[in-house]
């Protein structure tokens, strides 16, 4: 069985169940695959489209598989007085990714986020949950390559 049927199986097949399910899809996979979608359509008995529809509706759900490395810029006010744009600029030219993208190698995807909670450490980004503050270009390329050495291996 696969871990979206999994998930699903423990959800009535109700219409109103809907939102709920793909919430813990997205738990269990990190986004919404189009298999997903398929299977979800399937288990409520509703078309691809309507769960499609619902899926774009909801910017908590995501299309794109996150990459190993989930980078979250922090772009609340502390933050971007602190110079959140130029850290996304930064993250964009190593990367090649924009917000809400996966790089090619599947190892890096960006977030822009509120606040992270560490405003006195601003700019802040967090990696799999983990903070870097008080960030300058040679830092954050540092911990992209720290990562991308460690995520390699
Ligand atoms: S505004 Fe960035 S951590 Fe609070």
């Amino acid at each position: 069985m696969s871990t979206v049927a999994a998930s699903l199986k423990k959800i009535e097949p109700d219409r109103s169940n809907l939102i709920k399910a793909l919430q813990a899809v997205q738990e269990e996979e990190g986004y919404i695959s189009n298999e997903a979608i398929a299977e979800v359509a399937r288990h409520f008995t509703v078309s691809v489209v309507e769960v499609e529809g619902v899926v774009s509706f909801y910017a908590q759900f995501k299309r794109v598989k996150p990459g190993k490395f989930k980078i979250s810029v922090c772009d609340g006010t502390a933050c971007h007085i602190k110079g959140a744009s130029l850290v996304i600029g930064w993250i964009s030219d190593e990367l090649g990714i924009k917000g809400g993208e996966t790089d090619n190698e599947g190892l890096f995807s960006l977030e822009i986020v509120a606040c992270l909670g560490c405003c006195s450490l601003a700019p802040v980004i967090s990696i799999n949950g983990k903070v870097y503050g008080n960030l300058d270009r040679k830092g954050l390329l540092k911990i992209l390559k720290d990562h991308r050495k460690g995520g390699a291996a």
